[in-house]
């Protein structure tokens, strides 16, 4: 058994076109880490062909948060017609697909899995190579659209929901995480003030737009450092500290101002994630930043990073709004650094909740 598959996947590699130039490998997508069910067909690694994202943003909102059961279930529902879409709207067939890639972690495990089996399938039926993909990779390489000049090595400051990392981009497929969250991730933590606050879900555009009318010092958040050094990141207490905040005030029976809160909460995160990026670039000697991730579209923080970033001649990227959150696009590119590489993967691959990037 283990020989047929291998079998398959030596004879789906040879069958891609080598003779192809890079400029036209064509590369379907699918990414379905968490409440996005998304395909899209990249060519040439930075080519968008299609971008379809079925969101299921209205169904977990009544929530206040991602139902993972939920999730899989609208992905399953949701899968076939979004890779057919993403094929007809790129105006190609299966025969025009030089490898089909999927993000295989991290992420909600049911969710990754019908992703991943999606892929395994079509690799299967189509002999076409499989590829990968760490979610975190995918993020960082969003960042390549855009920026042709946008070259390792770099360090990539990733704000997701799920995560918060500093990661070193020694080169396209070599990346090392240098720092990360203990606890909760920044985009959960604005998530989570944002239904506090009763602002709705997701939180972070929510937050951005009302803070814009706050005062950042209206309160004096916790910003939490850590070891001295240390680029892991902790947002809990300043979360709690808003929720405390909040508590205290209606059992008190006082009124407290919305924007106030959401621009100082806001603050106190992002002065902590600004000073530790620009703090990683400068210990490593390089002159690039790339903000990746879903909480990378926040407005202020891309002021706060630009203002710090020109202080230390350090040139700053980041990805359109649409590249900032979850897609296929962003799976897409990553995989055409690996399908480049020969990193392909075989017909055994699982989705897993969590990995490190050197374990796909
Ligand atoms: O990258 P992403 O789509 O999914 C994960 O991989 O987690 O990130 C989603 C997160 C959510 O927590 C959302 O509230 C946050 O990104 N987000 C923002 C903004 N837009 C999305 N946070 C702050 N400001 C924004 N403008
Ligand atoms: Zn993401």
């Amino acid at each position: 058994m283990i020989d047929k598959i291998n079998n398959i996947r030596c004879s789906a590699v040879e069958s891609a076109d080598l003779q192809k130039s890079s400029e036209d490998i064509v590369v379907l997508a699918i990414e379905s880490s968490c409440d996005e069910t998304a395909a899209a067909v990249v060519r040439g690694g930075r080519h968008i062909l299609s971008d379809i994202i079925s969101s299921q943003i209205d169904i977990h909102k009544q929530f206040g948060g991602v139902v993972p059961e939920v999730a899989s279930r609208r992905h399953l529902e949701n899968i076939n017609g979004v890779v057919e879409r993403a094929l007809s709207e790129a105006g190609l067939t299966h025969d025009d697909i030089d490898a089909i890639a999927v993000t295989a972690c991290p992420g909600l495990v049911g969710a990754l899995l019908i992703g991943v089996a999606t892929a395994k399938a079509l690799a299967y039926a189509w002999k076409k190579p499989l590829i990968a993909v760490h979610h975190i990779h995918g993020h960082v390489c969003a960042n390549y659209i855009e920026h042709k000049e946008l070259k390792p090595p770099f360090i990539s400051m990733v704000v997701s929901g799920g995560h918060t990392s500093i990661v070193d981009v020694k080169d396209y497929n070599d990346l090392e995480t240098l720092g990360s969250t203990r606890d909760d991730a920044v985009g959960e933590a604005y998530d989570k003030v944002a239904r506090v606050l009763g602002l709705g879900y997701p939180g972070g555009p929510l937050i951005d737009r009302l803070a814009k009318s706050g005062d950042e010092y209206a309160v004096d958040f916790k910003r939490v450092y850590l070891e001295k050094d240390s680029l892991d990141f902790s947002f809990s207490g300043t979360k709690t500290g808003v929720l405390n905040y909040v508590n205290s005030r209606r059992q008190a029976g006082e009124s407290y101002n919305k924007a106030d809160l959401a621009a100082s909460f806001q603050r106190a995160v992002l002065d902590v994630i600004v000073k530790k990026a620009v703090s990683a670039v400068k210990r490593k000697g390089y002159k690039r930043l790339a903000l990746a991730g879903g909480v990378s579209a926040n407005s202020r923080l891309r002021e706060l990073m630009q203002d710090a970033c020109d202080k230390e001649n350090i040139e700053l990227y980041f990805p359109s709004l649409r590249m900032c959150t979850d897609n296929a696009v962003m799976i897409g590119v990553a995989a055409y650094h690996l399908f480049m590489a020969g990193q392909m993967s075989d017909l055994w691959l699982d989705a897993r909740a969590n990995a490190d990037f050197d374990v796909i």
